[in-house]
């Protein structure tokens, strides 16, 4: 099965775990859209959306959702998102698609977080995809130089700014078999907004594009 076929058959899947009269956090990618055009099919079932990204938002208010704040709702029951890694455990690496941080306050405020991926996602330690952190503009220097003290090498995502005004820089070169103290000490980082790792917070389900969940 090719990558597309499988995005679509895990954003496709998701759609089980939504219930009538739910306000549903929706995640940001490619995947993710297969999941949000399934939404638009049962749309008069949920009463709403929030979403971890603008591109997200405006596909959202296109098939008539409406988009909630999440300062209003609370917890959310389900969350559906991608993922960029993924490891046995659950632990995630996000954030290529640039919307780490809101994809992880909206991973906090949910009950279930659902993750949906194709299978070549899906590793045994997590690294190999340049794990992005997401940075307050004037420390990207200064966190570049923390990252290369503990091993990183950090490349700067020159021309993109998150939708909450930051930048990225993309880790290379990292094989991270502590996912949870990886989180935790990099997270301290000063300058550091989020790192996007999906560890301490990982997803309860994941639906891979080939049929297998776990
Ligand atoms: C965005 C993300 C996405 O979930 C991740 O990049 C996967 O994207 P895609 O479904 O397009 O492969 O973390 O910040």
């Amino acid at each position: 099965m090719d990558i597309e076929t499988q995005k679509r058959a895990a954003g496709e899947a998701a759609i089980e775990f939504v219930e009538d009269g739910m306000i549903v956090g929706v995640g940001t990618g490619s995947t993710v859209k297969h999941f949000i055009d399934a939404l638009a099919k049962i749309r008069q079932r949920i009463d709403g959306a929030v979403s971890s990204s603008e591109q997200s938002s405006t596909l959202l208010r296109e098939i008539g959702i409406p988009v909630l704040d999440p300062n209003a709702v609370g917890q959310i029951p389900l969350y559906v998102d991608g993922a960029d890694e993924c490891d046995p455990h659950r632990c995630l690496i996000k954030g290529g698609g640039a919307a780490l941080t809101r994809e992880k306050i909206l991973a906090a405020l949910a009950k279930k977080f659902v993750c949906i991926v194709d299978a070549h996602k899906c590793v045994d330690v997590l690294g190999k995809f340049p794990l992005p952190v997401e940075v307050i503009p004037m420390a990207r220097s200064h966190v570049a130089r923390e990252i290369e003290r503990r091993g990183g090498t950090p490349v700067w995502r020159q021309g993109c700014v998150t939708d909450n005004g930051n930048w990225i820089l993309d880790v290379h070169g990292l094989r991270i078999v502590d996912p949870v103290t990886l989180e935790s000490e990099w997270n301290q980082i000063t300058g550091v907004v989020t790192v996007g790792l999906f560890a301490h917070r990982p997803a309860d389900v994941v639906l891979v594009g080939d049929g297998r969940r776990f």
